[in-house]
């Protein structure tokens, strides 16, 4: 069967983009990335893509157009499942319905519990005894829209923000090509 084809939109340091790159590495994995696209230049992550020969481009945020050069871009590519890995930007309600049910996002906590910035500094804060991670659709509305997989992790006494968010991120690695799978096989 043909492969799906994946689009993977990042802004850093890329990690979550690297754990799908050695996902799709497998010979029996149901999925490719046919392209990554950073919208900010100095991203990591992009010598990443480089490294495994994967096309990428850059498309900044402060170009007016912004969203439609993605939208080109992926279309453009064939892209068939698009996966936000640290992509800091939010996306508008038009470009959210356009790619509904085939655009996805990991989040570093147990939704609906800690949406948005900061998440392991809240938690922390909040004295939680764990945490997790979550593969979700995206919505309109930030961190909020149906639940693919998601993992719990255990917030640990002496845990700091590095140490919390690097036990956390882990668990991202294995859960997302898993999730990517999961929708690949029509599962
Ligand atoms: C991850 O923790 C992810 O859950 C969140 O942003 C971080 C991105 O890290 N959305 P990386 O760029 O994939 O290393």
């Amino acid at each position: 069967m043909a492969r799906l084809r994946l689009g993977v939109l990042i802004s850093g340091r890329g990690s979550n983009l690297q754990a799908l790159i050695d996902g799709c590495a497998a010979p029996d994995f149901p999925a490719e990335i046919v392209l990554v696209i950073s919208n900010k230049a100095d991203a990591a992550g992009l010598a990443r893509a480089k490294a495994a020969s994967i096309p990428s481009s850059v498309i900044s945020h402060r170009e007016p157009g912004f969203e439609a050069a993605v939208g080109d871009a992926l279309r453009d590519a064939g892209v068939e499942l698009v996966c936000l890995a640290g992509f800091m930007r939010v996306l508008s309600a038009d470009f959210v319905a356009k790619w509904r049910d085939r655009l996805i996002n990991i989040h570093p906590s147990l939704l609906p519990a800690f949406p948005g910035l900061e998440t392991h500094r809240r938690v922390l804060a909040s004295g939680a005894t764990e945490t997790g991670c979550t593969v979700h659709f995206v919505t309109a509305a930030l961190d909020a829209g149906p639940i693919i997989l998601q993992e719990k992790v255990p917030v640990l006494p002496g845990d700091d923000e590095d140490r919390l968010a690097a036990r956390v991120l882990a668990v991202e690695h294995r859960l997302y090509p898993q999730a990517v799978r999961l929708l690949a096989e029509r599962r």
